[in-house]
């Protein structure tokens, strides 16, 4: 069964009616029609095995009865009620959300993306601060909103120059590329420390950092472990907030913790913290935590329609609760740290692979043109492709050349689905 005709039909009528700067993935790009744990289906009926999650969103399982199951119920109660009414689900996520973040006096706000999450910590830092300067990481990634394409450090998703924010881009967010890479982590630390004192000695009153702990799109590159932390020795005298954006990195997908920052967490929690993702398992649920000080400062009522809406504080709920019963945190270290030994075997001598990285359920694979650091986009274009082929579904990413691969599966990837993953991977990668 080829399929062929239909994909070819629904791809000419996206065309016809999409934005071209909604991007597709593949040559003949694929519709999936169905999913079940760790594997998805497309229209033509050939199975995938899913190391990419709808981009790191399906993060327990596809069609996880749980979920299914609380959606299902609500939406036959009431779908909507407004925050203009109590809303028991709301709370009672809001109460967890707000313990598991670290924050002390938290308060949390629901919206329905990341990009509304980052741009409500935009909004609150700027106005706690009485500032609009953004320090932000290059190769960052945090929206597609005005806001967030502001302090997005990768120039192929930040499609204006125009900006409600002076936006200042710091060092430190890619380890293995730009003039620190050859410094050790202490040096390499001590080198974007200093890089910041310099900045913020040409600055006026700077509102917040914003940061990714591990860069999604950026093709989870990180810096050394505890980079945020000394930074922060310095932003903190000065007044500046720290806004972790953990939309990828949340929920335990790390495996070693349950949120990025936590890799830096030596001089304590960060004011802000962004999430969004996986939390709904995709339904739409972002948000915000902040001290009730920074939450509370704003002078006008705010609301957003949807955030918060009964069905998706549904699923997020059941959804944590499946994570946290079944210890996904632990499984994400334990399975992803034996497909990062697996994927670093089967690249070892492989002349295209500058770099295998990345920690948990969050790794990634450079491509670089043999012998030199030159980024190599078409070979990481032929290597997804390879691996649709035979039946994996990855994820591309990384600065504006897009040459790193990226994996990672629900949290609840089994050993044997990594090592047939692994497997499929291996053969793409010789096959180009
Ligand atoms: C780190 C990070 N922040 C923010 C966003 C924006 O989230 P959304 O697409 O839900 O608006 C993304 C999306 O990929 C992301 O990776």
């Amino acid at each position: 069964m080829t399929g062929e005709p239909h994909a070819a039909g629904l791809h000419a009528r996206h065309k016809a009616v999409i934005p071209d700067w909604v991007s597709l993935y593949y040559r003949d790009p694929i519709e999936i029609t169905h999913g079940e744990g760790r594997y998805v289906w497309d229209a033509t009926g050939k199975r995938y095995l899913d190391f990419f999650g709808g981009i790191l969103t399906t993060m327990t399982a596809h069609a996880l009865p749980e979920v299914t199951k609380a959606v299902t119920e609500q939406a036959g109660r009431i779908i909507h009620s407004s925050t203009l009414y109590l809303n028991r689900s709301m709370v009672e996520l809001a109460e967890r959300v707000a313990h598991l973040s670290g924050i002390p006096d938290a308060r949390v706000f629901f919206t329905t993306s990341g990009t509304e999450a980052n741009d409500t910590a935009l909004l609150l830092a700027t106005a706690h601060r009485r500032s609009n300067q953004i320090l932000a990481m290059r190769n960052s990634y945090h929206g597609r909103s005005f806001s967030a394409v502001s302090v997005t450090g990768n120039r192929a998703w930040s499609p204006t120059t125009f900006s409600p924010l002076q936006t200042l881009y710091v060092h430190g967010g890619v380890r293995s590329r730009g003039p620190y890479a050859h410094l050790s982590d202490a040096r390499f630390i001590e080198a974007c420390v200093a890089d910041l004192e310099d900045l913020l000695g040409h600055t006026g009153d700077v509102a917040a950092l914003i940061a990714e702990p591990v860069q999604g799109v950026g093709g989870f590159t990180s810096p050394p472990d505890g980079l945020y932390a000394a930074f922060r020795e310095v932003l903190a005298p000065r007044g500046i907030l720290w806004i972790t954006d953990e939309v990828q990195t949340g929920w335990g997908r790390t495996g070693e913790h349950f949120w990025g920052w936590q890799a830096h967490a030596a001089s304590g929690p960060p004011d802000i913290l962004t999430f969004a993702k996986g939390i709904g398992n995709g339904m739409s649920v972002g948000g915000v935590v902040a001290r009730a000080e920074v939450m509370n400062c704003l002078g006008a009522n705010s609301i957003s329609t949807f955030g918060g809406s009964p069905v998706t504080m549904a699923a997020g709920l059941a959804n944590l609760s499946y994570l946290l019963e079944h210890d996904l945190q632990g499984n994400a270290r334990r399975v992803g740290g034996l497909l990062l030994e697996r994927l670093r075997a089967i690249t070892a001598s492989h002349p295209l692979v500058r770099e295998v990285r990345g920690r948990g359920l969050m790794l990634g694979i450079e491509l670089a043109r043999p012998g030199s650091d030159e980024a190599d986009p078409q070979a990481a274009a032929a290597v997804l492709e390879a691996a649709r082929e035979g039946g994996l579904l990855i994820g591309k990413g990384g600065g504006h050349d897009t040459s790193a691969l990226r994996v990672a599966p629900p949290l609840s990837l089994t050993v044997a689905e990594a090592e047939e993953g692994a497997a499929i991977l291996e053969r793409a990668l010789h096959s180009i």
